[in-house]
């Protein structure tokens, strides 16, 4: 019994981490761009409209506001951890030395759906959004090859989802510096048609939109929060890059909070732009923010925008590939995972083959399956991973007290109590397919657990391979 709660030691994490076999390149700015670049893409540019329309009205803002709060209270419980353990692995990397090898195993494998699921569904809208301005120079693709089964195009494949995966895959798997310098290129792009979006559609708000301000009442703004949780998906992911940032104990929290104040900022002034530009009752479309423009004849504009939403959910893939590599390096790196994943290549320094299957796995989801209701299960397991962060920055502070982190979470444990209640509050607003759906992922990562990861743990003496972990 005792087994399914041993421990990883910090001081063997943070030994680990000083071998340096992932090279530390990124500063602040790459880590800022990096949290940016993985959290501003289709729910800003998609989800908002279907968010203003259906649930929340005018009142997205505080939407975003609500659920930018829940997303700070988790962020400073990850900022606290990444400052004391900058290690690989994120969520998971913590809990392993707090709750226990069981309960990492399975924040790990929750990580994994949404991370790879989030892959597919960005990619899915990058494949609309970049279909719908080919449209704009009267270039059609072949429907057979635009869209996943079953969604009622008659398609078999959306290709240009397949391609966009397996593009920045090979960029990713060429080395952490040349997709930082992707990056950050994108997200200038990104941050630049935003800015102009609001710039431009200021002088075309007119305050009678936000007429009735709440539509659909408190629990409009309540489902609404739930909905464009997803628009901040990716922030954490920062936390992943702890072993490739230089002085991660200062960078990490700066990096976490900066870059969740940034969106926050950035949403809310975007839907408070948008619902005040064009009724929200117009909004259920794919290409909110283009089609407000164009009602006030601002085609060039629109098109503008257009092109620099396609670079700017481009960059959330690269980011969420990012992510997902670095979990799964950091689960195999301790045995859990098979060792292909933690092999790193000794030209690029990255984890190539790890690379390439997530990018060949995420692609084959995007391809062929649709995901527009799995969307709801991204959110479910984000929001567990924000639990169980809380509820581990608890036992981390009672079992490590003299730990030095750069970052302290104030008021605990209230904050973080408060932290997890509201998590779970929003899992509730969810379907229960994606309960049933979740409860089921799960279930088959005990069964791995049981029949694989707890044999090879290398914190299991008799692991092929201990030997030379203690070294
Ligand atoms: N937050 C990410 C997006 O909105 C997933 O695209």
């Amino acid at each position: 019994m005792n087994q399914l709660f041993r421990k990883k030691s910090l001081s063997l994490m943070l030994a680990q981490s000083e071998k340096k076999e992932l090279a530390r390149a990124m500063s602040l700015i790459d880590l800022i761009f990096l949290g940016v670049g993985c959290v501003i893409g289709t729910g800003i540019f998609v989800v908002t409209g279907v968010v203003a329309a259906e649930a929340s009205g005018p009142a997205i803002m505080l939407s975003f506001a609500i659920a930018g709060l829940v997303c700070a209270l988790a962020a400073f419980c990850y900022a606290e951890f990444s400052s004391a353990v900058p290690v690989s692995g994120s969520v998971y990397t913590y809990t392993y030395a707090t709750l226990g090898e069981l309960c990492a195993f399975l924040i790990g494998w929750d990580l994994m759906l949404e991370y790879v699921l989030a892959i597919s569904a960005v990619a899915t809208g990058w494949s609309a959004y970049f279909q719908s301005l080919l449209k704009g120079f009267q270039i059609l693709i072949p429907t057979l090859v635009s869209s996943a089964p079953g969604v009622g195009k008659g398609g078999v494949i959306d290709l240009p989802a397949v391609l966009i995966i397996l593009a920045i895959t090979a960029l990713v798997s060429k080395g952490v510096k040349e997709s930082i310098k992707f990056n950050n290129m994108m997200v200038f792009v990104k941050l630049a048609v935003i800015l102009l979006f609001i710039v431009v559609g200021i002088w075309y708000v007119k305050p009678d939109n936000w007429v009735p301000f709440v539509p659909f009442g408190f629990n409009g703004i309540i489902t609404g929060a739930a909905t464009v949780f997803f628009a901040y998906i990716g922030f954490d992911v920062i936390a992943t890059a702890s072993e490739e940032v230089k002085d991660p104990k200062k960078t990490m929290p700066i990096g976490i909070i900066g870059s969740l104040f940034i969106c926050t900022l950035v949403y809310m002034i975007v839907s408070g732009v948008l619902t005040g530009m064009i009724s929200y009752r117009e909004l259920n479309v794919g290409a909110p923010v283009a089609l407000a423009l164009q009602s006030v004849g601002q085609n060039t504009v629109a098109g503008i925008i257009s092109i620099g939403a396609v670079f700017g959910i481009t960059t959330v893939i690269l980011a969420l590939i990012y992510a997902q590599v670095r979990l799964a390096y950091a689960m195999s790196r301790d045995g859990l995972l098979p060792q292909k994943f933690a092999q790193v290549n000794a030209k690029t320094k990255t984890p190539f083959a790890n690379t390439w299957i997530t990018g060949f796995v995420a692609a084959a989801i995007a391809g062929f399956i649709d995901l527009t209701t799995l969307a709801h299960l991204v959110n479910m397991g984000t929001l567990a991973a924000f639990t169980l962060i809380s509820i581990a920055i608890i036992v981390l502070r009672k079992k490590f007290p003299d730990l030095k982190a750069s970052f302290r979470v104030p008021f605990v444990p209230v904050l973080p109590i408060v932290s997890a209640l509201f998590c779970l509050y929003l899992t509730i607003s969810l379907p229960l397919i994606t309960w049933i759906s979740f409860v089921i992922w799960i279930g088959v990562g005990t069964v791995i657990y049981f029949v694989y990861s707890r044999q090879h743990s290398h914190l299991n003496p008799s692991a092929l391979g201990s030997d030379e972990r203690r070294k």
